[in-house]
């Protein structure tokens, strides 16, 4: 091949990419993503939150560190200093990728500092420690939390021919029929739907047994029956005003309060656990 040729296609090349980066800026939200060797110290692979509690203990392990370089306490320095070199070089025998992202070179500082007694030095020490620990929480903290800790629903159905998201959208005509029926006046019509919500939520509480103990997620419970009964009050002799005020508050109590916690955070999740998908890319409807 000519050498003119070859660079050539070099050249177009790099304008290609270069073309497809410009396109892409702004549109698209680059995220690292943690090794998959993480999973294996989460439920369900663990029995035990293994990656999360090595965590606290690192956390308590500086400070506990942080106390006795203060009061120059060098026996007890000693004791935490190896609890913390432990469970630090721990990271990266759990997780061997995140081999590089530690700073070996500050645990030797601390342990030289010590034994030389010079406590202020392990207090600086410390600070260049969390600087690692900094910015592998900014890359991975949240990233990991939500692929591996926030609660599941893709398994979880109403019963066997109705699952999660049709009946949310059930639920979500039945709120709305009711506010059709009561600004058009058509008193009878919103009773019934509302007592069609009722029957459905009452469906949706018995899925908070799968994760939450019993009784600790009562689904409706009491301030919900409450607000159940002062619709259908309002919706008998209420004006229009207060028919809405009425349902404005169920609705905020029996789904957005759900929905801030499960919702917003399964769909998070969802997105992350998102396969790469090239075609979706190129297609390029932002
Ligand atoms: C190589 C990556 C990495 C390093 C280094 C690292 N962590 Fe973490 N840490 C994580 C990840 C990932 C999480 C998120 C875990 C979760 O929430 O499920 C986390 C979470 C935590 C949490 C719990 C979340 C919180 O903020 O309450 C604490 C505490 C913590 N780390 C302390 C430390 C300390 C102290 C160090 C340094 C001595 C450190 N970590 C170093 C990856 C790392
Ligand atoms: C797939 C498991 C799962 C199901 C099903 C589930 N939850 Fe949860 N829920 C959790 C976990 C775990 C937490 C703890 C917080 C977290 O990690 O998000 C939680 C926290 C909550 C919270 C916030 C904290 C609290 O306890 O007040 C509310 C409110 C809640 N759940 C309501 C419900 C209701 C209502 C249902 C049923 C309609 C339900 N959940 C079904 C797993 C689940
Ligand atoms: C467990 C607590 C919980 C409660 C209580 C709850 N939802 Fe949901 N809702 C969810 C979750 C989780 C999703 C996401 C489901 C999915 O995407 O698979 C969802 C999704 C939805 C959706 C979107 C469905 C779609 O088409 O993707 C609608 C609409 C909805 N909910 C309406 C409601 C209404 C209305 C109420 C109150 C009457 C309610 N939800 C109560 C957890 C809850």
């Amino acid at each position: 091949m000519r050498w003119t040729v070859f660079l050539g296609i070099q050249c177009l090349i790099l304008f290609i990419v270069i073309g497809i980066f410009y396109l892409h800026q702004g549109h698209v939200i680059l995220l690292k993503k943690p090794p998959e060797s993480i999973a294996q110290w989460y439920k369900p692979q663990n029995k035990r939150q293994v990656w999360l509690h090595t965590m606290f203990r690192l956390r308590r392990e500086m400070l506990a560190m942080e106390i006795y370089a203060k009061t120059g306490d060098g026996e007890k320095l000693q004791k935490w200093a190896e609890k913390l070199n432990e469970d630090y070089l721990e990271i990266a025998r759990m997780v061997p990728e995140w081999k590089k992202r530690l700073d070996l070179t500050v645990l030797t500082d601390i342990q030289n500092s010590i034994e030389e007694k010079r406590y202020q030095n392990v207090t600086q020490a410390l600070l260049e420690l969390d600087k690692s620990c900094q910015s592998c929480h900014r890359d991975f903290r949240a990233v990991s939390a939500t692929i591996y800790r926030v609660p599941d629903f893709s398994d979880i159905k109403i019963d066997s021919a109705t699952s999660l998201v049709s009946h949310m959208r059930t639920l979500s005509k039945q709120l709305n029929r009711i506010k059709i029926a009561f600004v058009d006046d058509r008193q009878d019509a919103a009773l019934t739907a509302l007592s069609d919500l009722e029957k459905g939520m009452n469906s949706l509480g018995y899925i908070c047994d799968n994760c939450h103990k019993k009784a600790s997620q009562i689904y409706p419970n009491e301030p919900m029956t409450r607000a159940l009964d002062k619709l259908e009050q309002n919706l008998k002799t209420g004006t229009v005003e207060d028919q809405g005020k009425a349902l404005g508050t169920l609705a905020v109590m029996v789904c957005a309060e759900c929905h801030g916690t499960h919702r917003l955070a399964y769909d998070a999740k969802k997105l992350l656990g998102k396969k790469m998908n090239w075609a979706e890319l190129l297609e390029h409807a932002f």
